[in-house]
């Protein structure tokens, strides 16, 4: 490579134009995915505490935020719902009539062309909050891989573009590819969270999902922050069972992770920027401390960067919002 003065980096940093031309990572919004929260009733929107910005909707809202987004381009959305009632399995989780399976027909049926993802997880749905069945204080891993199965099949009957499980359970990509097909719904696709790390960055979530363990934590489960080659592992794994996307979580603090799983796999790969992640930067807009939409686009670009083809963030409408208005890029 040419030295100084013969090589001048600044020559291609002198104007918009020029910056523009030599740009090698953009954000668009149909690599955007908006997560929402579906709970019963109509003209419901419950406020969540530590994510402003983010509420627990009826369908109907829920639409009116899904029609939003969509008419931003942004492409897709993530479900998460909240059932009127939670037991020991979790067994609203597979009710074809549940807040989930209700937002996914009402979308398919007016907004097809939105991407439709649906989380797959116990926790939810649990008296407990854990992501799975408990036995002797533990989450029972080959008890929940039927009812995670039996979840995603309900989803996919509702119409989902793609289940996205996210207990971490050993196996359950495996069984949900089994239950999917058996059922007829070869067709439905597989987004699993393969490398999702136990952690602290998930806590504003727990209150949007009202899913926060009444015992212990998910360290049995979800994996150790500090191992990256686990993760490869762990993601290899889901590939082999019939992942046909791959998600990292959460994203900015693992950065490297992506970069190992994209340039390793050659896979699609989605990246989860948080309910933690979005509460710091909200958080310190709000004080003043940083430029919240400058902030904002930067963290989604340096995801992309770092090899995710798809970003699901609570950013999704506001920073399709800045891009459709010339920001960023
Ligand atoms: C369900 C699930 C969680 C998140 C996505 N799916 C919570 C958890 O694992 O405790 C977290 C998302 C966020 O923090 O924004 N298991």
């Amino acid at each position: 490579m040419p030295e100084f003065p013969a090589y001048r980096p600044r020559r291609l940093r002198r104007t918009a134009a020029l910056r523009r031309m030599v740009r090698e990572t953009w954000l668009q919004p149909s690599q955007l995915v908006l997560p929402l929260f579906a709970r019963s009733g109509t003209g419901v929107r419950r406020p969540v505490e530590a994510m402003p910005g983010v509420d627990q909707t009826s369908i109907d809202e829920l639409l009116r935020d899904a029609r939003e987004a969509a008419s931003l381009g942004v492409g897709g959305v993530l479900l998460f719902g909240i059932p009127d009632r939670k037991d020991e399995t979790g067994s609203e989780a597979w009710n074809d009539d549940g807040p989930v399976q209700q937002a996914v027909r009402a979308l398919k049926r007016e907004l097809p062309d939105l991407v439709a993802i649906t989380d797959v997880c116990m926790c939810e749905y649990t008296d407990h909050g854990h992501c799975g069945v408990i036995r002797d204080g533990d989450v029972d891993n080959d008890a929940t891989l039927e009812l995670l199965a039996r979840e995603a099949v309900s989803h996919a009957r509702a119409g989902a573009d793609i289940v996205a499980p996210s207990d971490m359970m050993d196996g359950r990509v495996r069984a949900i590819r089994a239950a999917l097909d058996d059922k007829g719904f070869t067709n439905t696709a597989i987004l699993s969270y393969a490398a999702k790390f136990a952690g602290p960055f998930y806590g504003p979530f727990r209150d949007a999902a009202e899913s926060t363990p009444r015992f212990g934590d998910r360290r049995s489960y979800q994996m150790d922050s500090g191992n990256g080659d686990e993760a490869m592992r762990e993601v290899l794994l889901d590939i082999d069972e019939g992942a046909d996307m791959i998600m990292v979580k959460p994203a900015g603090p693992f950065l490297d992770v992506i970069q190992r799983v994209k340039a390793e796999t050659g896979y699609p790969l989605a990246a989860y920027q948080v309910s933690g992640e979005y509460a710091m930067i909200q958080a310190a807009a709000e004080r003043g401390w940083i430029d919240g939409e400058r902030v904002m686009l930067d963290s989604l670009l340096g995801i992309r960067r770092a090899g995710a083809d798809v970003v699901i963030t609570y950013f999704a409408r506001a920073a399709a919002r800045l891009l459709a208005a010339g920001a960023g890029n």
